[in-house]
């Protein structure tokens, strides 16, 4: 297997107070960056399988990258698209988080960070609980895994795939609204760039979450498209309730009513239903 280490040496500098857009909500303080290291792979089975069999031997903020995957993971035991060239695939190892929901909040704020820094006039959004939508297209899904020894967790593995530069016709092979950045915009793009900017992002909100959980969470609930919106939402059994969402809570559970009663939820996939107000990103 050919593979290279690099790394990426390109920072935004700090975090600056009142950075807005592409930073924190309101920041007074300024942070030094995690330097991720980049080990690119030409293929794979998976970028997560591979961070964690090799978990121990790989530095905290090793990015597992991979121009193609033979057995891309998805949740709930589906497979992701990933053929050669065309996306980004790649495993974050983060050995100083053991709670996967906020490796999950730290990799969805990267990439809405990402894609906003390329395509500003698109609409993206992050959907409960690890989706980025662009409208009612999904254009990344991110998997996170722990990294285990016993009872103990070591740390986790956020892998992320972002779909760059797919076609038409093979997004429409996916069988689920999905979307490109080039079927966005019709322009082909650098994944390779991207993956770098990717890594600035993710060592941006890694560093966040170690100085601020609190800070990082309200961001990224603040970016969920799912508040104050009427939802369905399918269990992994395919039971599927229709719900109002009142809130988000920090566990990551979603504080529901289901006909006026209140309820929680920690997993299923959210559809949003028609009658939801617009979704507006301003
Ligand atoms: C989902 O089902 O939405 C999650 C998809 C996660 C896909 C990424 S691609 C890179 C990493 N390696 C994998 O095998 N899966 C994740």
């Amino acid at each position: 297997m050919h593979w290279r280490r690099a790394s990426t040496n390109k920072s935004f500098g700090t975090a600056k107070r009142g950075d807005r857009k592409h930073g924190l909500p309101v920041t007074s303080f300024f942070m030094n960056f995690p330097e991720i290291h980049i080990l690119e792979l030409e293929t794979t089975d998976s970028t997560n399988r591979y961070a964690k069999d090799n978990f121990d031997v790989l530095d905290d903020c090793t990015l597992v990258s991979a121009e193609a995957q033979t057995a891309g993971r998805g949740r709930l035991g589906r497979r992701w698209f990933s053929p050669p060239g065309m996306n980004i695939y790649v495993s974050l190892v983060m050995k100083q988080i053991a709670n996967p929901f906020y490796a999950t909040i730290v990799s969805s704020l990267a990439v809405l960070e990402m894609l906003e820094r390329e395509l500003p006039r698109a609409s993206f959004y992050i959907k409960w609980p690890n989706d980025v939508y662009a409208d009612h297209r999904k254009i990344s899904g991110i998997l996170c895994e722990c990294s285990t020894t016993g009872a103990s967790i070591e740390g986790v593995i956020a892998g992320i795939g972002v779909n760059i530069n797919l076609e038409k016709k093979e997004i429409d092979s996916i069988g689920q609204p999905a979307a490109s950045l080039k079927y966005l915009s019709g322009v082909h793009y650098d994944v390779k760039k991207l993956t770098r900017e990717l890594a600035d992002s993710l060592a941006k909100y890694y560093a966040v979450y170690l100085h601020s959980p609190e800070a990082l969470f309200a961001e990224w609930k603040e970016r969920n498209y799912i508040i104050g919106r009427n939802i369905s939402l399918s269990d992994p059994t395919g039971n599927v309730r229709n719900l109002f969402i009142r809130d988000i809570a920090e566990s990551g559970e979603l504080i529901a009513e289901e006909n006026g009663v209140p309820c929680r939820f920690n997993c299923g996939d959210v559809t949003i239903l028609k009658e939801s107000p617009p979704f507006s990103n301003t």
